[in-house]
């Protein structure tokens, strides 16, 4: 057995040895790449309530409000200055390295994971270029406008969809997954997150509970003590290295 960190890697045999990574990435990520983050000054948050837009009783009450905002964010993620930053690529390389297990879980509903070359990723806030069925959860990929004359192929009589998002409220998804990961993970890594949402935020205890090594990486210092590092710096100068650094240390291949 070898150890890493405070956590002994998961080796199938001696000269195969698998080091399990868990990153959390946050809108900071994909802020470089021209994606308002929520709380930053200038983000999200500041120019539209979350009880406007980002519930479901939101949708309920004004659905053209709610499918005008996903709307609109979805819209962006087509221009053509919105495209992944190195941190995104780095990640994307850190997963086809044969030694590492990465399990990628992303609050970011945008699609630079995926245009960047990761797979498998957790969306656990849901997508922009996916919707649902509003009674069924059926989801169905989109890439153009919602309306309310959008309706779903799953019911008989259709239904109207809504944006595939985890509204404030709700509850995120693929959490089972994530928590296994969290438990045998030998490094967990947030990325760009302020940590003001839950459950996400509360990662790092968790995996703190199972002796997880932790570091985040972020444009601010978050005094919360909670992760055994912070990096402060752009996530596309800071991820790159990170990753470089833990590639050298453990020596994976
Ligand atoms: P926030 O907007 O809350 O936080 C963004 C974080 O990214 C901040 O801590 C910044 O310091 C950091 N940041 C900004 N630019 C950066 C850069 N270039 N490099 C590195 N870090 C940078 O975003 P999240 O934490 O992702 O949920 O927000 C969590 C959730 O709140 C979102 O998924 C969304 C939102 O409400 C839903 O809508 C359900």
């Amino acid at each position: 057995m070898v150890e890493v960190g405070q956590r002994p890697i998961i080796a199938g045999c001696y000269d195969h040895i698998i080091m399990n990574i868990v990153v959390l990435t946050g809108a900071g990520i994909s802020a470089e790449s021209g994606i308002k983050t929520f709380r930053d000054t200038g983000g999200l948050w500041e120019n539209a309530r979350i009880e406007d837009v980002a519930t479901p009783e939101a949708f309920e009450r004004n659905p053209a409000m709610v499918y005008e905002f996903y709307n609109a964010r979805r819209q962006q993620l087509f221009d053509s200055n919105v495209f992944p930053n190195e941190a995104h690529y780095a990640l994307a390389r850190l997963a086809k390295i044969s030694a590492v297990n990465l399990t990628l879980v992303t609050q970011n509903v945008d699609n630079l994971h995926e245009r960047a070359g990761s797979e498998h990723i957790i969306h656990m806030h849901g997508e922009l270029l996916s919707v649902k069925c509003a009674e069924t959860d059926e989801p169905f990929v989109w890439h153009s406008e919602l309306t309310h004359t959008d309706v779903c192929t799953c019911c008989k009589p259709a239904k109207p969809m809504r944006p595939d998002i985890v509204w404030f409220g709700e509850m995120p998804m693929y959490m089972d997954e994530i928590y296994r990961a969290l438990a045998n993970a030998d490094l967990f890594c947030a990325i760009g997150t302020s940590g003001a949402v839950y459950p996400a935020a509360g990662f790092v205890d968790i995996a703190h509970q199972y002796g997880v090594e932790t570091v985040l990486v972020n444009l601010d210092e978050l005094d919360n003590g909670r992760f055994n590092q912070q990096i402060l710096g752009k996530a596309s100068e800071q991820v790159p290295k990170w990753i470089n650094r833990v590639v050298d240390d453990y020596k994976l291949e």
